[in-house]
């Protein structure tokens, strides 16, 4: 029999629906073979993983690599590094680039730069802007994985189009089938209250929360999915920050509306109390981080399917943006894709999530939602190789030293976790061990989105539809 690749024995392979002492072969890239380590082919290298857990690699829907444009905060060699070792194993890049990612020209420079310095697996969004609605289906035939709304203002100050702009986009992207995901926030109402906390002088930092308090996620959600509703649009709402979401995302989810949503580590573990600490102004981020009562019904959301995956939003900045006495002069974000699996093993260790669930909300999920669901995602015959072996027993310590992020700040500063990733393959080839890189820049590749078939709807009251003449509004 011809050898294939490699043969990890004495694992215990994590999927969402168990657990089963498993060996995995490995060929051209590929799980070959799942079952008991006697049955496995001979194999050109066999790794002994002597009872330690492996899951299916982390793909995390919400980073925000820089590159091109920002390299002093981060690229794609030290952002994809920090994923590997972090049991990462696919990323999605934001458009909040610098061109930011709005035509097939920006796309292609950003792929460019991935794809010659990734270690890991990458999907690009495109952004969904108000002067690029032309752009969108040529972007969707170059190969972005989804697009990126900005409701609401952050880093790179991209303007949140007209309701009429983000209407007329949901129109086209429903034809197209891919998923948008968004940041939802009311921009005039976290400028109007901004600038009036400004004014009055208050530059602390509970100032920034107070701008984009509760209603402001609540009412651009609502907004969202209202004309998601209408449309047929799919949506993601990133970064779920708020309690008081949740019952509306259990709606619009019951109505119909194809709704996915992400929460991140950061509003489960960190509060806007811990931001009174020295240091704390380094919490802040969009939307904010939210007092610590919104941390249980999170969690809860997250564990009852509410909420569908974990992301990190990963938004490293220079060490200097981040600290300093006024908090509107701050960088907002955090790197976070280098600790998000520990910080969600350390949830199994403290009885809050099953490792079956973690597996849905770091690979199952992210998978299903934007269309590589069955090459990734799950541990199985002729999906990719990509695996995250985690050691549920190491403990360590969070620190902003130890990170592979070029934006050496960490929200978590001695925070202890259990369960850590100690190796990555990415397609088969190992990337990441025990917190070193051991993978060439350039193994990454480009993933592309197979989605089910469009599901547009109120047809006739589309832009396209209404500009033909003599068109009737009952169709
Ligand atoms: O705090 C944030 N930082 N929130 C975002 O939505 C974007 C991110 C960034 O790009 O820095
Ligand atoms: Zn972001």
């Amino acid at each position: 029999v011809k050898p294939v690749d490699m043969v990890l024995t004495g694992g215990r392979v994590v999927n969402e629906d168990g657990i089963v002492d498993a060996s995995i072969a490995v060929d051209g890239g590929r799980i070959v073979a799942i079952g008991d380590e006697r049955l496995m082919p001979p194999a050109r290298e066999r790794i002994a993983l002597d009872g330690l857990h492996v899951l299916p690699g982390a793909i995390d829907v919400h980073v925000h690599f820089r590159e091109p444009g920002m390299p002093q905060k981060e690229d794609w060699a030290t952002g994809s590094a920090a994923a590997a070792v972090g049991g990462v194993t696919t990323v999605f890049d934001m458009p909040n680039t610098i061109p930011p990612t709005d035509s097939v020209e920006n796309f292609q420079l950003k792929l460019g730069a991935a794809k010659s310095k990734s270690i890991v697996d990458f999907g690009l969004y495109g952004l969904l802007g108000e002067h690029n609605l032309g752009d969108l289906e040529a972007l969707a035939e170059a190969g972005v994985i989804g697009y990126k709304l900005f409701l609401g203002n952050t880093t790179g100050d991209l303007p949140c189009p007209s309701d009429g702009a983000v209407l007329e986009g949901f129109e086209i992207l429903a034809g197209l089938g891919l998923r948008c995901s968004i940041h939802a926030e009311n921009s005039p109402i976290l400028f109007w209250r901004q600038n009036k906390l400004k004014a009055a002088g208050r530059d602390d930092v509970l100032a920034h929360l107070a701008a984009r308090t509760d209603v402001v996620a609540v009412e651009a959600l609502n907004r969202a999915a209202t004309l998601a509703d209408w449309t047929g649009a799919r949506i993601h709402i990133v970064h779920e920050s708020c309690a008081r979401s949740l019952p509306f995302i259990r709606f619009w989810k019951e109505r119909g509306v194809d709704m996915t949503v992400e929460t991140l580590p950061q509003y489960l573990y960190l509060s806007a109390e811990m931001m009174l600490n020295p240091g704390g102004e380094v919490l802040r981020m969009n939307p904010p981080i939210r007092e610590a009562a919104h941390q249980e019904p999170l969690w809860a959301a997250l564990a009852d399917g509410t909420i569908d995956m974990i992301a990190t939003d990963h938004a490293p900045h220079a060490i200097e943006e981040k600290y300093g006495p006024r908090i509107w002069d701050l960088a907002c974000g955090f790197p976070g894709v280098e600790t998000s699996m520990a910080l969600m093993l350390t949830a199994v260790a403290d009885g809050r999530l099953s490792l079956e669930r973690v597996a849905t909300i770091t690979s199952g999920a992210p998978a299903r939602a934007f269309g590589l669901y069955g090459r990734k995602g799950a541990i199985r015959i002729g999906a990719d190789a990509d695996l995250a072996v985690v050691d549920l027993n190491r403990s360590a310590t969070l620190s902003a030293a130890a990170l592979h992020s070029r934006g050496k700040v960490s929200a978590y500063e001695g925070k202890e976790v259990k369960g850590v990733p100690v190796m990555t393959f990415v397609r088969g080839r190992m990337v990441a061990k025990d917190g070193e890189v051991v993978a060439e820049k350039g193994w990454g590749e480009l993933v592309r989105p197979n989605m089910a078939p469009p599901a547009p709807r109120n047809l006739n009251t589309t832009m396209k539809a209404i500009l033909e003449p003599g068109q009737r509004p009952w169709g």
